[in-house]
């Protein structure tokens, strides 16, 4: 079978997308598929396998010489539903999110309000424009983040009414709205759904995030976060986020598979946000979680892979 694998893209995840798709091309190449690589550079530039600019009208040419496309590119024109919608007007089978649920979940805000109407209990937030931001008045530690970003790139621990400024700069330098959210006590709780072609939803092994204080892009990637997986949780912990998980993973109208994180507060858990392309090296969290489960990071991938096929 000839995959063909995306990674790169226009957004502040650039790198991670690198990351996460040379991991996945990797893994293919070894089992029994044909991979063909393209890569998105940072101003939107398509590259071939050897890195040789082809333009958007040499990479339709070679996605259709797939016969499925895995794109493993995160955060706004990539993990948004834009690239579903290119492999959906090419009518080209591809792994993930359709365009609609790609979109509603890069934006946090609609995502919260989609959860709240299924009954999963989200941090009390604002979102904010630049016309609207200076009219916030600071009382009490707030999270400011781009609404529509990743891998916590402009987000800020608001602790100090003087830090406030800065922090609504950095995350309007991202998106146009920002997301000013009450911070949440409680365990850091990641976990997986899959979906399959029949209708059934594979759920992964909770992950448990150990970081001191804010799970931020240093953390992320200097590697100084702990992950135990499974979480020790009790019986009723881990249904009520498998169950948050699965519901928020319907009502969005994920595919393929999406993480789903959660702060475990003494409440039950509390949505953080949904990730329909989350970051795949043979490190992440979601190879990790369903490798817990017994589901190695190959055979996660040609899982996916046939499940776009079927
Ligand atoms: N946005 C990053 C890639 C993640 O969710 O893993
Ligand atoms: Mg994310």
């Amino acid at each position: 079978i000839r995959v063909a694998v995306i990674g790169g893209g226009q957004s502040c995840e650039h790198e991670v997308s690198l990351a996460s798709a040379a991991s996945v091309a990797a893994a293919l190449d070894r089992t029994s598929y044909d991979v063909v690589r393209l890569t998105i550079d940072p101003h939107g530039t398509w590259l071939d396998s050897g890195n040789r600019p082809i333009g958007l009208a040499g990479a339709a040419h070679v996605l259709r010489s797939c016969e499925v496309v895995l794109p493993v590119v995160h955060g706004p024109r990539g993990e948004d539903g834009t690239l579903a919608a290119l492999c959906e007007l090419a009518g080209l089978p591809y792994v993930g999110s359709g365009v609609g649920a790609g979109a509603i979940a890069m934006d946090k805000w609609v995502t919260k309000l989609v959860a709240e109407a299924v009954g999963l209990a989200t941090a009390p937030g604002v979102v904010l424009t630049a016309a609207t931001a200076p009219t916030y008045a600071w009382s009490h530690p707030v999270v400011v983040k781009p609404v529509a970003a990743g891998s916590s790139h402009g987000v800020t621990l608001v602790d100090r009414p003087e830090l406030l400024d800065q922090a609504l700069d950095a995350a309007l330098a991202l998106d146009h709205r920002v997301l000013v959210e009450d911070v949440m006590t409680g365990r850091e709780v990641d976990i997986a759904v899959l979906a399959r072609p029949d209708g059934s939803r594979l759920v992964s092994p909770a992950l448990e995030i150990v970081a001191e204080g804010l799970f931020d892009h240093d953390t992320k990637y200097g590697g100084h976060a702990d992950f135990r997986v499974p979480a020790s949780l009790t019986d009723a912990e881990a249904k009520g986020i498998e169950d948050a998980a699965v519901a928020v993973f319907d009502a969005l109208g994920c595919r393929g598979v999406a993480r789903v994180d959660f702060f475990l507060t003494a409440a039950g858990p509390v949505l953080n946000e949904v990730n329909t392309m989350p970051g795949f090296t043979a490190e992440s969290q979601v190879p990790k979680m369903y490798a817990a489960g017994g589901l190695s990071y190959p055979d996660l991938l040609d899982l996916l892979v046939r499940d776009a096929l079927a």
